[in-house]
């Protein structure tokens, strides 16, 4: 089991110079997933090898490696190639009443809000909390709830101000008053450590194509049983039926599978991007979160010290439980465009958002690329 941080940087490709500080935006692939990606061409090409156990024998592959990181039963997981595909799922299956509402942050990442807001046409509103600074606030969320909420759509680690919200006690406040909380994970999942039964969220959405490493157009989503026995299937994919490969192919019968898989994504994805993201959080699954998390969040607490107060203040001013992976430093004087830029050039990547620098360090990054990276930020906006 690899131990320190720079033993994990021989299973990225990345260069040497500069430093990648963008996985928020795009995860650099892993090679335990490129590597898995081009056994699934070369298999392609040849599918001589191919036995008629070979499709579902990777997606059963997948749903384990994905139950291990999220610690849930490979029943209640389904694949995705997106977080909203899942949301979708949810969203349009849930059996609601007219009059049942939606409770989100205002500020949320597209996925996890824009699949709800169709559901007026049946009499579902969706209410968004107001979150200043991309900061979300418990009790602003507690005075959000009526007896008409159903489900809350949240973001663990928020995509601007890498705020993360204490899953468990939003969970506890929502459960009591038989409130559903689904929450996309798709910023954070791989970084930090994450367990769907000791948060007791309902459903878990994720995205794989950044902190998990993983291929464009992978990702999944677990649901609780309780939630699931609420969600109609309303897409029929025959790969999902219970008659799937038996000799009954043909009796058209339509009997869902009982568990998740009756909400798998169509052509599940295609198997070289399939194979790569359960090659990849294979990988994840044997190394130390916990302990990678801790550095990284070293990482974030040298930028803050770093960057010039002139120029840059962290959005995310919350205590260490809220801080992530994402460290956002709000700059409405930089000219952005001007500043990534000049930051390429050297090799360094990352981006803004919302008038604000958002870097995201991940496992491949070092003290010293950090210290490159302020000194040239520093002394790009002092120019
Ligand atoms: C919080 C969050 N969720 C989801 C996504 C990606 O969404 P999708 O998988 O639906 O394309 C992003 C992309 O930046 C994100 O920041």
């Amino acid at each position: 089991m690899p131990s320190a941080l720079s033993d994990l940087k021989k299973f990225f490709s990345l260069p040497e110079r500069g430093a990648y500080l963008n996985c928020a935006a795009h995860g650099p692939l892993s090679k335990p997933a490129s590597e898995a990606v081009i056994r699934a061409v070369r298999d392609k090409e040849n599918p001589t090898i191919m036995d008629q156990n070979y499709g579902n024998s990777r997606v059963e592959r997948c749903r384990a490696a994905v139950s291990k990181l999220v610690n849930c039963h490979p029943d209640q997981v389904a694949l995705a190639n997106s977080t909203s595909w899942g949301v979708n799922v949810i969203a349009r299956g849930f059996k609601w009443k007219s009059g049942d509402e939606v409770v989100a942050f205002e500020g949320q990442f597209p996925s996890n809000i824009a699949p709800w807001e169709p559901l007026k046409n049946r009499g579902v509103t969706l209410k968004k909390i107001g979150a200043p600074n991309y900061i979300c606030d418990i009790d602003a969320f507690k005075k959000s709830l009526t007896s008409k909420t159903r489900i809350a759509s949240l973001e663990w680690v928020h995509f601007v101000s890498g705020d993360r919200i204490p899953l468990e006690e939003i969970t506890k406040i929502c459960h009591e008053r038989g409130i559903f909380v689904v929450v996309d994970v798709t910023q954070g999942l791989g970084a930090i450590p994450f367990s769907m039964k000791a948060t007791g969220v309902d459903a878990v959405v994720c995205s794989s194509y950044k902190w998990l490493y993983s291929p464009y157009g992978s990702g999944f989503m677990a649901l609780s049983t309780e939630l699931m026995a609420q969600i109609d299937t309303t897409d029929i994919n025959w790969l999902s039926l219970e008659t799937n490969w038996t000799d009954n192919l043909c009796d058209y019968e339509v009997a869902f599978a009982a568990n998740a898989k009756r909400f798998d994504v169509f052509a599940q994805m295609g198997y070289m991007n399939l194979d790569g993201m359960t090659a990849s959080i294979e990988w994840i699954n044997t190394i130390d979160i916990k302990r990678n998390f801790k550095n990284v969040l070293e990482l974030t607490r040298q930028l803050r010290e770093e960057l010039s107060p002139k120029f840059f203040t962290p959005m995310n001013r919350g205590p260490a439980e809220r801080q992530s992976c994402i460290a956002t430093f709000y700059c409405p004087d930089v000219d952005g465009e001007k500043l990534i830029s000049a930051l390429q050039i050297e090799g360094y990547s990352t981006c803004i958002r919302s008038k604000g620098l958002r870097v995201a360090p991940s496992i491949y990054n070092d003290e010293r690329q950090i210290a490159g990276f302020t000194k040239l930020v520093n002394s790009t906006v002092s120019k």
